[in-house]
């Protein structure tokens, strides 16, 4: 595999040539003190911290710096950072540095809840516009332009814009760059997490980055498409609206001050994963994800599903939901992003020519695993959509600051609707909150409980699924 320079990753392989011998964290020593099994003991003599040579993440000057400058170099960003605590504390300190307290921000509702955590340590007024809602995978899906005209409309008085751009399921375009000039053109910024965009970068076939449609802070998981490890994240900073500083130094409050040096490297190739992909790598890529696609078709009673990004792939099968399919291709040994009543979603590799992946072999697993399940006599999966459509425009009934001095009680949640809840009620994944704290409970919530337990969804946050109950406000019945 051809490299282009990867400073840290240099850095690393240097300082490990050197034959150092620990006197410093982390206490495993290098590896030697260490238990582990031998493939995860491999890693650890470069599990090193701010030594002579490998620079610091939070004062930068070195290795890391120039690694930093490469990336911004691919992505046409003012400024990048590494992030080691994932997308999740790029959209903290985004939000946390953009926005001042009791402020008004404009965030689309159907965000992870890392957004939602965002605005509670913040402490602004989230506005929350609903998203269309998308035939095609019957998920919520992108804000569009009239929405978000329509808020800032509402409440001119709103100091950003929080998207979420593409969606779990790769649904992506839409009408994002005239929703960015529309704010820019009353001077307000656009903060987009682009979780799952980090290759967007490639360029066709792979839709457009909200940075090239001009958002001013974007954040990418790099480890959900890139090649880095599990939290390795990128922040790009592209914009004279926000403060770069600002973001750096909650950047430095929220992450650790012993950030993984492995998790750094990771990201110093992955950033060079991107930057060599060419292409041939494209037409590779593509030939492959054609070829897999009509295996598939191949396969009775399975429905391969494209989306607007290449990289991902919902596969249903008439009669079942997500969750049973999910079932049987884990008693393969195949293991899928997601399951929800419609359907799993898959993230394809992002092969380059030289790349070992048999996707033939993924196909055979699926068709084996498939032949397991039973025809099936039940109509295709119903289901309701969880976003009460009647209201695209919403705020919460508490702010979280509210709600953290009031008592809460656990009820069912069939009994719930017109109560407050008392915390968020998340189906993981996607982590995209169905009910949030704060926020009353509409017929509409409850149906998609209802689906989700019926279903055998898993649940993060305020609900007792066996015993069905939600937790709400006790005395505020709204
Ligand atoms: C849209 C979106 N944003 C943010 C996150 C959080 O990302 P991370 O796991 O990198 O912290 C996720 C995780 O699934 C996500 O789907």
């Amino acid at each position: 595999m051809t490299y282009t320079d990867r400073p840290l990753v240099r850095a690393l392989t240097q300082f490990h040539k050197r034959a150092p011998m620990s006197l410093h964290v982390p206490g495993h020593k290098n590896g030697a003190l260490s238990s582990l099994p031998d493939g995860l003991r491999a890693a650890l003599p470069y599990d090193v911290t701010e030594l002579e040579g490998l620079d610091d993440l939070h004062e930068p000057h070195g290795a890391i710096e120039e690694a930093q400058q490469k990336l911004a170099a691919l992505y046409g960003s003012h400024r990048s950072f590494f992030l080691v605590n994932g997308s999740t504390v790029g959209n903290l300190a985004m939000i946390y540095a953009t926005c001042r307290r009791g402020e008004t921000v404009i965030v689309q509702r159907n965000a992870h809840k890392s957004v939602f955590h965002a605005i509670e340590l913040a402490g602004v007024h989230p506005v929350f516009v609903s998203p269309d809602w998308q035939e095609t995978v019957q998920t919520p899906g992108l804000v569009s332009v009239e929405q978000i005209e329509e808020a800032l409309h509402l409440f001119p008085q709103a100091k950003a814009v929080v998207l979420t751009y593409p969606t779990y399921y790769g649904t992506a375009e839409g009408g994002l760059e005239e929703v960015i000039q529309l704010c820019h053109a009353k001077g307000i910024p656009v903060l987009v997490d682009e979780a799952h965009g980090a290759h967007f970068v490639l360029g066709d076939p792979f839709p457009r980055s909200a940075l090239q449609m001009g958002a001013d802070v974007v954040v990418h998981s790099a480890h959900k498409s890139l090649p880095a490890m599990t939290m390795g994240s990128f922040l790009h900073i592209r914009s004279d609206l926000v403060d770069s500083e600002r973001i750096a130094h909650a950047l430095h409050m929220l992450q650790s001050s012993s950030p993984s040096y492995l998790l750094m490297a990771s990201l110093d190739d992955a950033r060079a994963y991107a930057e060599t992909y060419n292409t041939e790598d494209t037409v590779h890529f593509l030939a492959k994800r054609q070829a897999f696609i009509t295996q598939l078709e191949d396969i009775p009673g399975l429905q391969p599903v494209e989306m607007d990004d290449p990289l991902k792939l919902t596969l249903r099968v008439p009669g079942y939901s997500g969750f049973e399919i999910q079932q049987c291709l884990d008693a393969e040994g195949l293991y899928v992003e997601l399951a929800d009543l419609y359907q799993v979603l898959v993230i394809l590799p992002l092969v380059k020519r030289v790349s070992n992946y048999s996707f033939d072999l993924v196909c055979a697993k699926i068709k084996r695993a498939l032949s397991q399940l039973a025809p099936s006599v039940k109509e295709n999966m119903g289901g309701s959509q969880p976003i009460v459509r009647n209201e695209m425009i919403s705020q919460l009934a508490y702010l979280p600051a509210q709600l953290a001095d009031m008592k809460s009680e656990w009820i069912s949640y069939k009994d719930a609707e017109g109560r407050v809840a008392a915390a968020s009620v998340i189906p993981y994944p996607p982590g995209i909150p169905l009910l949030l704290g704060g926020e009353t409970v509409k017929e509409g919530h409850i149906r998609s409980i209802e689906e989700l337990i019926a279903g055998h969804a898993k649940f993060q946050g305020a609900i007792q699924v066996e015993d069905e109950q939600i937790l709400v406000v006790k005395d505020g019945v709204k």
